[in-house]
């Protein structure tokens, strides 16, 4: 049976949650374990048989191409398509159209720009072409799925609701949720009203439910992740360094720690829980580090203790200094003994002086 051949990756969205990491960067192109975290989502795809690919583009939207180019280098051919006024995501499929060379009836895959994820792509086109459903979504489950789209499904698999961001308890009936990838029948995309923003979850989905369309849920319990926040965008990265999240573009061998070339080391510093040195990057005599990412050109000094956290591109940590669950943006200057924890973010080019912040009243 033939695979689908093509996919839409949408990648538009403003990234605020993910503040200040996206102040310079757009949030698919923050570096998870070594590389824009898009590539990890591209090769999966190609992996799994797709060779094109549009990118529906809208915030800091002139960064991609220069980037992946035409996608050859990774065995792609990569188009990109720039909204000029955000559409959403149901807005931005339909404005890639034009693009697609799938026939009416054929399966195309649309992926959230934004989640780490082991699911089998080719499982869930199989489940799309077996069920001969309109579109079909690859399900998750959370603890708490408030903040996503809510999915419940009958015994088939078959959607009976869709409930994006749930706002009263009576709506929280199920704890499946949109995972962000799905196989559309071409013609369904064709059929989404054209140069406007349009929610493929607020408007798309529960329009085809109520016309009776079939839209088919594969639920499976692989690794799933969405990078929205600095956390999970922390808590992934660490996960693709220590080979929990499954991906072929890690820069280097799965282990504790992915020292990228021209990062700096010293000899007795200590990395650990899937910590990533970048490029040029350089971490000081006995400062450890856990779980962190720290991006291009950053600069950790002697003694500091890093944990959950992570350091932007060319930014500085004192000597001494603690951070937990902490986000210093890019250029940011946090001075030697500050104590910084709890989703604390300093934003770029910030500069905190020497002993500025502490949290508790003595160390
Ligand atoms: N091109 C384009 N234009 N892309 C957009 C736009 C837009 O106007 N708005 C959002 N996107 C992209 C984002 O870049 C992201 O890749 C994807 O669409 C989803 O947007 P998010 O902002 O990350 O949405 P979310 O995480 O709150 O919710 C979505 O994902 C959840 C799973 O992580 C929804 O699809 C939920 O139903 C789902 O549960
Ligand atoms: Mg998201």
């Amino acid at each position: 049976m033939t695979q689908a051949q093509e996919a839409i990756l949408l990648v538009g969205g403003k990234g605020t949650r993910l503040r200040p990491l996206t102040v310079n960067t757009p949030k698919p192109m923050v570096p998870a374990a070594g590389v824009p975290f898009l590539t990890h989502q591209l090769v999966r795809a190609r992996a799994a048989g797709v060779e094109h690919i549009v990118l529906a583009t809208s915030y800091l939207a002139e960064v991609f191409e220069p980037y992946f180019g035409d996608g050859s280098s990774l065995g792609l051919h990569l188009e990109y398509v720039t909204e000029a006024e955000p559409l959403g995501t149901g807005g931005a499929i339909r404005n890639v159209a034009s693009r697609l060379r799938s026939g009416p009836d054929d399966p195309v895959l649309v992926f959230n720009g934004d989640i780490l994820t082991g699911l089998d792509i080719r499982a869930l086109v199989d489940t799309h072409r077996s069920s001969g459903a309109e579109v079909s979504l690859h399900l998750t489950r959370v603890e708490d799925p408030r903040a996503f789209g809510l999915v419940p499904t009958d015994d088939t698999g078959r959607v009976t609701a869709f409930l994006e961001k749930p706002q009263t308890p009576e709506e929280i009936v199920t704890d499946q949720i949109n995972a962000g990838a799905y196989v559309f029948r071409r013609s369904v995309i064709d059929r989404i009203p054209e140069g406007r923003p349009v929610s493929v979850e607020r408007e798309t989905f529960p329009e085809l439910l109520s016309s009776g369309a079939h839209l088919q849920g594969m639920v499976d319990s692989t690794y799933w992740l969405d990078l929205g926040t600095p956390q999970a965008f922390v808590r992934g990265s660490a996960d693709l360094v220590l080979g929990r999240a499954p991906s072929p573009a890690v820069p280097g061998r799965c282990g504790d720690r992915l020292v990228l070339p021209t990062a700096k080391v010293a000899a007795d510093a200590k990395l650990t829980g899937g910590t990533v040195v970048g490029e040029g990057a350089a971490v000081g005599e006995g400062a450890r580090i856990s779980g962190s990412t720290l991006l291009a050109g950053a600069v950790v000094e002697a003694g500091a203790v890093i944990t959950d956290s992570l350091v932007g591109a060319g930014a500085r940590v004192g000597a001494r200094t603690v951070l937990t669950d902490t986000v210093v943006g890019d250029g940011a200057v946090v001075g030697a003994d500050n104590e910084l924890r709890d989703g604390v973010r300093v934003w770029c080019d910030a500069t905190l002086p020497a002993g500025a912040i502490r949290f508790s009243s003595d160390r």
